[in-house]
């Protein structure tokens, strides 16, 4: 049982530090995790060639490669983003998109997906970042798990997200862990 936990943000975020005390939550049932940060990896963009539709590779080479690999021998997938204009982070959205080849090949993939959402305002919309990990998780037949949004951080302090965020983590850690048994 492993967790892959791909952060849409800056490392000292909001969001970081919630991947940060969600991995510290899951670890407590015995769920190591990877944390990656694609803002600090070279991911370039899916252009829409087509090439993984047959035998579903991307053509590309790149550290994409490293979040396959993880991606492969996970249990558990988390995407992390901070609010941009109603929507996931253009970090998350580019790493998600490379995904594409999962659509064409059924390959190992975790079975669980959960999201870690956070925004600057008093009640952000997270719809349409929701929607579009839904979309993701769905298509890579991942169950949802659900998912953690803490609004507000405008006014918070970044350690303000830590207690709820490794509470979320004790709770999915427990879902995966008994759900597998
Ligand atoms: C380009 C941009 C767009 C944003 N759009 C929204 C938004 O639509 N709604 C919202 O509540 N916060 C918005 N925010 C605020 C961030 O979501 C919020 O500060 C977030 O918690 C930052 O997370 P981070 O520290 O991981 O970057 C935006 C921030 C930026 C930089």
């Amino acid at each position: 049982m492993k967790a892959l936990i791909i952060c849409g943000s800056r490392k000292g975020g909001f969001t970081s530090e919630m991947c940060r005390s969600f991995s510290e939550g899951l670890d407590l049932h015995g769920v190591p995790s990877e944390i990656f940060f694609p803002i600090e990896m070279n991911i370039e963009h899916c252009t829409g060639c087509g090439s993984c539709s047959a035998e579903g590779v991307c053509n590309i080479s790149d550290d994409m490669d490293i979040l396959y690999d993880s991606f492969e021998r996970c249990d558990l997938l988390v995407l992390a983003s901070p609010t941009r204009f109603s929507g996931p982070s253009s970090v998350i959205k580019t790493a998600m998109d490379r995904f594409q080849p999962v659509w064409f090949c059924d390959r190992k993939h975790p079975a669980f997906a959960a999201a870690l959402l956070s925004g600057g305002g008093a009640s952000p919309n997270y719809n349409n970042t929701l929607s579009i990990f839904k979309a993701f998780s769905i298509t890579a037949k991942m169950a949802w798990l659900g998912h953690l949004a803490i609004s507000g951080t405008d006014e918070k302090e970044i350690s303000d997200v830590a207690g709820p965020s490794f509470d979320y983590g004790k709770e999915i850690g427990m879902k995966v862990v008994i759900d597998r048994i």
